[in-house]
């Protein structure tokens, strides 16, 4: 095996969700330029549709699926309907998020508990719908936040901890099922990437923001989905349980 061919996914099934915008489109299509079959998981089917020609476009299969992952049954049908076309399911990416700011004195029960059934309770209902089906030498990354790790000026108690809650996830379930399953769990941080999420800034906030990240800019998409593609496939397959900052630095400050 050359160092290159051991990010290849050729063969490989894969799941996405949050595929229908932002950082799930990058990740749905660098693992198929990997050579993977991708499943689309997300509430807007219309975006899936655009996302599956992206996909088919670099020569792979494609399958969209319409899925709430706050609803276990939506996780649960996922990967059975992934497992009924392509008979497998080697690789998922825990990418749908909701993205909140609201001082905690005002915040509502709703609010707050519906980032937490979203980013955190989503992330474990699909991990344990694909740990069941998936085989050793598959691969779960969870995509956490630096807001996880550190803070960023705005008032993000539900975000944060859902992020937070997520880094804790990854090291369980990464020493529940490293070993026992041959299953790898592991987690990326991203920094500040350009989405739908994030045009929701207040105004100046982004370039206050930007003097704390060494490398003085926001990241490309693409960037990520290259970590990402590290530890999905055989390139990581020594690295159990760790989370990944992808974030230009701001971390280390
Ligand atoms: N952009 C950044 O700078 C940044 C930084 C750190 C972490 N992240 C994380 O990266 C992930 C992707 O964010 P993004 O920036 O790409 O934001 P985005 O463009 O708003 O995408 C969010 C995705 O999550 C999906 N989603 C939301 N609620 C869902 C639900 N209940 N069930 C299924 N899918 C759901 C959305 O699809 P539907 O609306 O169609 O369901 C959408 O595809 C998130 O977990 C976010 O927290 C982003």
């Amino acid at each position: 095996m050359t160092v290159l061919s051991r990010f290849r996914l050729d063969g490989k099934v894969a799941i996405v969700t949050g595929a229908s915008s932002g950082l799930g489109v990058a990740f749905a299509q660098a693992l198929a330029e990997a050579g993977a079959d991708v499943v689309l998981a997300a509430r807007r089917v219309d975006r899936l549709a655009e996302t599956a020609k992206l996909v088919e476009d670099c020569g792979v299969r494609a399958l969209a699926v319409a899925t709430d992952v706050a609803v276990p049954t939506d996780c649960d049908a996922v990967v059975a309907q992934a497992m009924a076309e392509f008979g497998r399911v080697d690789v998922l990416v825990n990418n749908a998020g909701v993205g909140t700011a609201v001082p905690s004195t005002r915040e509502t029960v709703a609010e707050f508990t519906k980032v937490i059934d979203v980013n955190l309770n989503g992330c474990y209902w699909m991990a344990q719908a694909c740990g069941r089906v998936m085989k050793p030498g598959s691969s779960i990354v969870n995509i956490s936040s630096i807001l996880g790790i550190t803070t960023a000026a705005l008032p993000q108690a539900a975000y944060s901890a859902s992020k937070a809650g997520l880094i804790g996830m990854t090291r369980d379930l990464a020493q529940q099922w490293g070993g026992r399953k041959g299953i790898r769990v592991n987690a990326l941080a991203p920094g500040f990437f350009h989405t739908e999420m994030t045009e929701q800034y207040p105004p100046g906030y982004f370039e206050q923001t930007m003097l704390r990240v060494p490398l003085g800019r926001k990241g490309d998409p693409e960037e990520l989905a290259a970590a990402l593609i590290f530890l999905a496939g055989d390139a990581g397959s020594y690295v159990l349980g760790q989370t990944l900052a992808v974030d230009g630095g701001i971390t280390i400050t």
